[in-house]
């Protein structure tokens, strides 16, 4: 048995590797001294043989199969023709490097073999895949292909999935690990409003999260040794779905999965820093060279389909004189679409929406001093397009069967070239022809009858576009938050979290979605009141101060808005302008509070720091508790202010208003253990509190 340890700032992982054997993790957890002896340490955790075993008790490892008598679910499941592969691959070498390591497994007598990488990175996220490859004559057929096989260290106990509905993504669901486990899989061809690719472990505050970086079907599943086969650890698995047929190695081929990554944190403050760093420094396109996330309007639920020159023209002037930087035209201006039942595919812009072609709109937002994007759907289709009478073919369908749609659409089969030629010509010749500084690339229909390739045809054709137009910002947007994943992340600039832009909704998405994804990449809009999804009516104040916190926008129509609202809008992109630095490069901390109505986060960096706090429901109590703050230098002195405008009703309740105006001085240890009073009794109430350190 050799032992090879990984490293990275916080983390320690050993691993316990047997040549002609198993590889397995001897120990995860914060960093050990580099004087750890690494064989003490395995054999303070090793279990010694107990009734009901298999004589050999199997250790499932990085890799687990079946052999040797584990009853789990093996990571790998593998056919040659109508027969299964029983595998016994084993051990035959390893490479340690820089973070890096790979295991190299072997069955001979089956004809695969397996490589497990693991490789540690920014934020102490660990990258793993595996790589197998058909060392026979036959065809071998992947079935299932874990990207992560993660034995879990035993004081891990609870467990929080997520799951989603359209304008409701990302709701959490927290309970024990129990000895049936846990099993989640999407099945609409994309992760979906919460999917099956996110999840946290807890053991105590110390929290454990993984995520697969894929914008396909996805399964995940938690298996503890309940039979007591191994070593009473549970295996974290997940991966890519695979349908029949979709991948076949001839004679020497190989197939990698997609990355799966994971990390753990003292706490979830600590892992969504850890996730965002990681996104920061490994996911993102070109993240180093962004520039600062403009000020988006964008026209959906201003003008929703009424879309004429005229009417795009008064909003882009209203947009500017807002403070708003960049122009986003969403659905309605192409074909024949005058409204969602028709004309996805026809990507040709509309002479009925502007009939001298968009380049006169366009440059209006260039003088105005904005930058302009353009919505598009490029994987449907609507049975009402020419697209569709000249292609009927180029659905998803199954011949001599119905085609229903969803949304009144079908979905292109994207594992077809001349699909993806057309499309790539269509969206070519919109980025050359205009001057197109953005993408909101959606997505409306989930992917049925389902098809093999169509994750890997819509990547393909995204990294053609951006290949031939790397300076198109591109967002990931599927009904809202329907398609939200690290793998489209590595070929996109943001996402949109939800289509729900009612500000209580958002104080529970945004902070969801943050656990993973930073700030910088979540659209975060003002809506209109009364909202249309929820039909709630709230104040501009608070519905300005929620989108501040993350990339903010503006989904409303100014004109319907009265001249103190667009003060209070323009004032609070004011706010985001002078701010965004800090939002979009600092560390993210929740806040807690004893009240469950009130949500808080903040963002330090460097001498800086903004927080968010918000009431949503009405006060059980007239004085609400000191909200504490998070991530602070204790010793350091900070200059304390509330971000004017203050919400109108609260403001009255606020002592010693002069002092919040010009800046209370306080120490890092006091606004962390003591925290600061404010009125936050009224629902839909919400605070920014502005810190600086004084030198
Ligand atoms: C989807 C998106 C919305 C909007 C509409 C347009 O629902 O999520 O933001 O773009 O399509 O049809």
């Amino acid at each position: 048995m050799e032992f090879v340890r990984l490293d990275g700032e916080r983390l320690t992982l050993v691993f316990a590797l047997e040549m002609g054997g198993t590889a397995d993790l001897a120990y995860l957890g914060p960093r050990l001294p580099g004087s750890e002896d690494l064989a003490s340490l395995a054999a303070a955790s090793a279990r010694g043989r107990h009734e009901s075993q298999p004589d050999m008790p199997p250790r499932p490892g990085l890799l687990p199969e079946r052999k040797l008598g584990w009853s789990g679910t093996p990571a790998a499941a593998l056919r040659r023709g109508d027969a299964r592969v029983e595998t016994d691959l084993r051990m035959t070498g390893w490479d340690v490097q820089a973070g890096a390591l790979a295991v190299r497994f072997a069955d001979r007598l089956a004809g695969v073999e397996a490589t497990v990488s693991w490789r540690i990175g920014a934020g102490d996220v660990l990258r793993c895949g595996l790589a197998l490859g058909n060392r026979g004559d036959a065809p071998l057929e992947i079935e299932r292909c874990a990207a992560l096989a993660l034995p879990v260290p035993a004081r891990f106990t609870g467990l929080t999935s997520f799951s989603g509905r359209w304008a409701a993504e990302m709701q959490e669901h927290r309970r024990p690990i129990t000895p049936d486990g846990f099993a989640r899989a999407s099945a609409s061809g994309k992760p979906g409003f919460a999917g099956a690719g996110w999840v946290l472990l807890h053991a105590g505050e110390e929290v454990l999260a993984a995520h697969l970086a894929w914008s396909g079907d996805q399964w995940l599943t938690l298996e503890p040794d309940s039979q007591g086969a191994a070593d009473g650890r549970a295996v974290l698995m997940m991966g890519a779905g695979c349908d029949p047929g979709e991948v076949v190695l001839a004679a020497g081929e190989s197939h990698a999965s997609p990355e799966a990554v994971f990390t753990l944190a003292p706490d979830r403050s600590a892992l969504a820093q850890a996730f965002h760093a990681h996104v920061r420094g490994a996911v993102l396109p070109a993240r180093a060279t962004w520039s600062p996330r403009k000020v988006h309007l964008n026209s959906w639920e201003a003008l929703g389909f009424n879309l004429s020159e005229p009417a795009l023209i008064a909003l882009a002037d209203d947009a500017a004189s807002l403070g708003i930087e960049r122009f986003v035209l969403d659905d309605g201006w192409f074909g024949g679409r005058r409204d969602d039942t028709t004309s996805l595919g026809d990507w040709t812009v509309s002479p009925q929406v502007v009939p001298n072609g968009l380049t006169p709109l366009i440059d209006r937002v260039h003088a105005l001093g904005m930058d302009f994007g353009l919505w598009v759907e490029p994987e449907m289709v609507s049975p009402d397009s020419d697209l569709y009478r000249a292609h009927p073919d180029w659905c998803l369908h199954t011949p001599g069967r119905e085609r229903p749609t969803m949304r009144g659409q079908l979905a292109l089969d994207m594992a077809r070239d001349d699909v993806r030629d057309y499309l790539f010509e269509r969206l070519d010749a919109l980025l050359r022809d205009h001057a197109i500084a953005y993408l909101k690339w959606d997505h409306n229909r989930d992917l049925f009858p389902s098809a093999p390739g169509q994750t890997r045809g819509f990547y393909a054709l995204l990294d053609a576009l951006r290949a031939a137009h790397p300076h198109v910002e591109i967002e990931s947007c599927s009904s809202g938050g329907g398609r939200i994943d690290f793998g489209v992340l590595t070929r996109t600039h943001r996402v949109w979290p939800s289509d729900n832009n009612d500000a209580i909704e958002r104080l529970r998405i945004i902070p969801a979605w943050s656990q993973f994804l930073p700030l910088e990449v979540l659209g975060s809009h003002v809506g209109p009141s009364p909202n249309p999804i929820t039909g709630r009516r709230m104040s501009m104040d608070f519905r300005a101060k929620v989108a501040v916190f993350g990339h903010m926008g503006v989904e409303a129509d100014p004109a319907r808005m009265t001249e103190k609202e667009r003060d209070c809008l323009a004032a609070h992109i004011a706010i985001y302008k002078q701010w965004r630095g800090v939002l979009h490069e600092g560390r993210l901390h929740r806040l807690a509070h004893p009240d469950p109505n009130v949500t808080g986060m903040m963002v330090s960096h460097a001498d800086k720091a903004l927080a968010l706090v918000a009431q949503t429901a009405f006060s059980p109590v007239f004085d609400a508790a000191p909200v504490r703050l998070a991530g602070l230098d204790p010793q350091a002195r900070y200059r304390v202010t509330l971000a004017e405008p203050w919400p109108p009703r609260a403001k009255h309740y606020l002592a010693g208003a002069d002092q919040w105006r010009t800046g209370l001085t306080l120490s890092g240890a006091a606004l962390m253990g003591h925290g600061l009073a404010l009125p936050l009794t009224h629902p839909e109430t919400a605070w920014i509190i502005a810190l600086e350190k004084i030198a």
